[in-house]
């Protein structure tokens, strides 16, 4: 059998990120596991603000084909995201949303998320660690038809989550993590 491709991605790109620094704890997770793993950043896939007028003017940007393309050529993706006001950060619905609209060759729109599985994270200083994030993010990729496993980890006073080494302190921090990891690898590997 191929080798489980997985794709991370980081839904802030502020310097120093809790999130950015869990998705590489999550995909160093992963490469333990024998995965294939690519972490990128969306600041590599910059795209203006959806508008249905520019998509009607211009099509849909090469940054969200590209984006797109970098989704279906991994068997699964795990988002780590920032709590902004309770839901999900405009940078990562609005890229969402641009590479919902994508409709690539013969496939129909939207189609790289249709049955692919998908694993949530979240990171906060506060104690709920972004599970409002969660919540909202995995109601938008049902929608968009991804299979989003239910397994999940929101983690709480981020700040203080890591020892010297950035590695995750406390033993609750680590199962939820790890059997996040295992089950989008177990869900991804069936539908191999
Ligand atoms: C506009 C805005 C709204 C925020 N709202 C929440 C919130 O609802 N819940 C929460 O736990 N943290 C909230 N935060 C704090 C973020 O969780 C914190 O800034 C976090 O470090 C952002 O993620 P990052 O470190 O990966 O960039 C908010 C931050 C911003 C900028």
């Amino acid at each position: 059998m191929a080798a489980l491709k997985i794709l991370v991605i980081p839904g802030s790109l502020r310097t120093g990120s809790l999130n950015a620094k869990l998705a590489a704890v999550a995909a160093h997770q992963f490469a333990l596991a024998g995965v294939d793993v690519t972490r990128i950043s969306l600041g590599d896939f910059p795209l203006p603000i959806y508008d249905g007028d520019l998509q009607s003017r211009s099509g849909v940007p090469k940054n969200a084909v590209d984006l797109k393309r970098m989704i279906g050529a991994h068997h699964a993706v795990l988002i780590v995201t920032p709590e902004y006001n309770s839901s999900v950060p405009p940078l990562l619905k609005n890229a969402i949303d641009w590479v919902s609209r994508v409709q690539d060759g013969q496939e129909r729109r939207g189609q790289v998320f249709h049955g692919r599985p998908f694993a949530l994270a979240s990171a906060s200083q506060g104690r709920l660690g972004g599970a409002r994030a969660l919540a909202a993010l995995r109601l938008i990729l049902s929608a968009c038809r991804a299979l989003v496993v239910p397994n999940q980890l929101a983690l709480a006073f981020a700040n203080e989550a890591y020892d010297d080494m950035d590695r995750l302190k406390q033993p609750a921090d680590i199962e939820a993590l790890e059997a996040m990891v295992r089950q989008l690898i177990d869900v991804s590997q069936r539908l191999m």
